[in-house]
Order: structure tokens, then C-alpha cells, then sequence
């Protein structure tokens, strides 16, 4: 399918056959390219293929046929003119920054931040000579505040990681531009399906394949989606001599993980909708967090830029830590695990897991107190689960 045609079908569709290349053998499922390296008929063709005079594969750090076709598909589904799959998640993260940022640079970005991410805005570029300012991602006064003409890049998530605040894209995009920067954007949470950010007016999306992409446990990944000039003169070299690429088998399993995606986030947005509304009557939480919910602070924003709440849900369980871990040793169906977009449903408590490294005033600003819960809707039946949630708050 080439992308024209591609644009052409539903995303259900673009999901099962976008980048797909068969071989000489004409397999249904894709082909598994396990190789690292490639052969070339002559001297000449090896030399003209290194000069980019001859299209063709050289080596899998730079390229691959599986991964090519994951890519591909990638970028089919997100609306991109191309992809570039990384290793992990935090590999595209940090592959998309690192492109474009020099010494004497500085990076606007959201406080709210999965962990990682928040290290290598905050501690990581710095080493580096580039500055870094964090904001509130929801207050647009204080990104205008924050960027200079020497800001290249500004950086966020949404929702975000755990406490699942709604940022307002189209208005970050506009503040960036205005100075000359990129906007990148985190879309784990929102997915390729409930939120488009390029549409928006984003530069690049970044993702962790590794959650509902694959979705089913089994690999990390990554991805990178922007413009064909973006991935070529800014990330091009970087990426080629740096090596955060894919392994094609991962990238096999990603291609497996899309043809059943948008299946499973339909589903699991359904239950962590019904999760969540059962969570705010329940009379012992006091505060559910779910964009999808009315109560949510950014509920009409995330009504105009995403097609639904997403499939975590956040909310406090009363009392302390012993009460909280209480509630997450009782669950006997939902796990604990910090990985999310699974097809088992998790629970994590960010602020002994994933955001353990902020301080605690750091931690209390962006709401996550010691009773905070993240809860990752899974494939489960929603009755199980809500029976789940029902016996284990009996006991706090
Ligand atoms: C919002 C967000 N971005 C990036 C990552 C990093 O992804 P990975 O674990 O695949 O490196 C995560 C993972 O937990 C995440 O939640």
C-alpha cells in the first residue's frame, strides 16, 4: 500500500496493512528480517548504496526491512510523513531532544513528567550546557513566561503520568512557534488513537511502543513521528551513530501488537471509563482523576482534543501509605506493576515507584500524595474487576 492509498483508510485498516512489503515467498504475516547486516551484489553497488545513490538496506542500526515496515505503519496510523523506531521509549524521548538541541539551547517543559523523562529534561541536557525551565503544563501564562529565543525545544506529555492533567496542545504549539522552537509531544497516555498532536500543531510525537503498542507485555519500543527534513537533518546522524534503534524482532511483535490496537484501547477506555465512575460514588474516595469524567479540571479540553478519557484511571485512597498499600495488597485480579496499556489490568503507586526520585514538596505539587493510585484498565471482563476494587477498598 503505498501512503497515498493508505490515507485513504480508516485507521482500523491502516493498522492491519499500512507499510506492509512482502517477500518473494508472498507470507500473509509480515516477514521476520533477523538480520543484523546486509550483502550487496558488487563493491560498486555497496559503495553507491553507502553514498545514497542506490536505495537499499546497509546495516540494522541504521535500517531494517521489519522495522521499516513497523515505521511505516507507525506513521501511516499517526498521520506523519515518516517514523523512526527507537529501542525503548525513553530512547525516542531522548533521541528527539538530543537532535536538536546544541550547548547554549534551552527546553521548556511540563513539570508533570513521567520520571524519566523529567531526569532528562532536568538533569541530563543541563550536563550539556542546555537549560531546561519546567512549568505548569495547564497554565499557558507561564510557558510564554518561560520561552527565549534560544528555546529549540518545548516538551510535554498529556495526559500525564499519573495524575493525567489535559494540556492544551494547539496553544503550546502556538508559543513554541512563536519563538522559533519545536513542540514534541509524549503521547503514551492519549495513544495514536484519542489524540492526534501533529493535527494540532505539535512537531513531533513521541511514544512508548512498549505500553498499548505492543500492549501485551512482552516488548519495549519506541517511536519517533514528525517530518521527513525533522527525522533526516535533525535526528538523521544522531540516531545512525548512536545506535537507539529497534531490534526487528521487537519490531515484529510491535507489528502484531498494532493489528489488534485500536480493539483494545476501544475496550479498555470503556472499562476505565466505568472503573472510574464507580470509583467517584464510592463513598470512601474522595478524588477520581479521569479526563473523560466531568469532574476532570480540563474536561472540556480534553472533550475538543481527545475522542475519549484514555484507559488509566488515577484517585486517593484514604489515610496514609500502610492504608494505600493495604487497598493494593488486597487486589487479588488487578497487579501491581508499573508498566501501563497492558491487556492485564495494573495498579502503581507513582510515589514510591515511578516518581520516587522528586522530593516530597516536589511530589505534593503535582498531587501525588502517599494515597495516589494509577490504575491501567486491562482486557478483563469489568464486572471481575470491579469486584476487585469492590473487596479490596473493604479493607481500608
Ligand atoms: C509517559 C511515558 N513516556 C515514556 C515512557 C518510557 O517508555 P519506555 O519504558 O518504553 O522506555 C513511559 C514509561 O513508562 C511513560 O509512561
Amino acid at each position: 500500500m503505498n501512503a497515498s492509498v493508505e490515507r485513504r483508510y480508516r485507521p482500523e485498516t491502516r493498522l492491519i496493512h499500512a507499510g506492509t512489503m512482502r517477500s518473494q515467498f508472498g507470507e500473509t504475516s509480515e516477514a521476520l528480517f533477523l538480520t543484523q547486516g546486509f550483502v550487496y551484489d558488487s563493491a560498486e553497488q555497496c559503495e553507491a548504496r553507502f553514498k545514497g545513490e542506490e536505495p537499499g538496506y546497509l546495516y540494522s542500526r541504521f535500517s531494517n526491512p521489519t522495522v521499516s515496515m513497523f515505521e511505516a505503519r507507525m506513521a501511516a496510523l499517526e498521520g506523519a510523513e515518516a517514523a523512526r523506531a527507537t529501542a525503548t521509549g525513553m530512547a525516542a524521548v531522548t533521541t528527539a531532544l538530543m537532535g536538536i538541541v546544541r550547548a547554549g539551547d534551552h527546553v521548556v517543559a511540563a513539570k508533570a513528567l513521567f520520571g524519566s523523562c523529567r531526569w532528562v529534561v532536568e538533569e541530563w541536557l543541563p550536563r550539556f550546557g542546555v537549560e531546561s525551565t519546567l512549568v505548569d503544563g495547564t497554565d499557558l501564562d507561564q510557558w510564554k513566561k518561560a520561552v527565549r529565543k534560544n528555546t529549540k525545544a518545548c516538551f510535554l506529555e498529556t495526559p500525564t503520568n499519573p495524575t493525567l492533567e489535559v494540556i492544551d496542545i494547539a496553544e503550546v504549539a502556538k508559543i513554541a512557534h512563536s519563538v522559533g522552537a519545536k513542540l514534541i509531544v509524549d503521547n503514551v497516555f492519549a495513544t495514536p488513537l484519542l489524540r492526534k498532536p501533529l493535527q494540532l500543531g505539535a512537531d513531533v510525537v513521541v511514544y512508548s511502543a512498549t505500553k498499548h503498542i505492543d500492549g501485551q507485555g512482552r516488548a519495549l519500543g519506541g517511536a519517533i513521528l514528525a517530518s521527513e527534513k525533522y527525522l533526516k537533518d535533525d535526528l538523521g546522524m544522531f540516531y545512525r551513530h548512536t545506535g537507539p534503534s529497534l531490534s526487528p524482532f521487537n519490531a515484529w511483535l510491535l507489528l502484531k501488537g498494532l493489528e489488534t490496537l485500536e480493539l483494545r484501547v476501544e475496550r479498555q477506555c470503556r472499562t476505565a471509563e466505568a472503573l472510574a465512575r464507580y470509583l467517584e460514588t464510592h463513598p470512601k474516595i474522595e478524588r477520581v482523576i479521569y479526563p473523560g469524567l466531568p469532574s476532570h479540571p480540563q474536561y472540556q479540553l480534553a472533550k475538543r482534543q481527545m475522542t475519549a478519557g484514555g484507559t488509566v484511571v488515577a484517585f486517593d485512597i484514604p489515610g496514609d501509605k500502610e492504608a494505600c498499600f493495604r487497598f493494593l495488597d488486597s487486589l487479588r485480579l488487578v497487579d501491581i506493576s508499573n508498566n501501563l496499556g497492558d491487556s492485564k489490568s495494573l495498579v502503581t503507586h507513582p510515589a514510591t515507584t515511578t516518581h520516587s526520585r522528586l522530593k516530597p514538596e516536589e511530589r505534593a505539587a503535582l498531587g501525588i500524595g502517599d494515597g495516589l493510585v494509577r490504575l491501567s484498565a486491562g482486557l478483563e471482563g469489568e464486572a471481575d474487576l470491579l469486584a476487585d476494587l469492590e473487596q479490596a477498598l473493604a479493607t481500608v
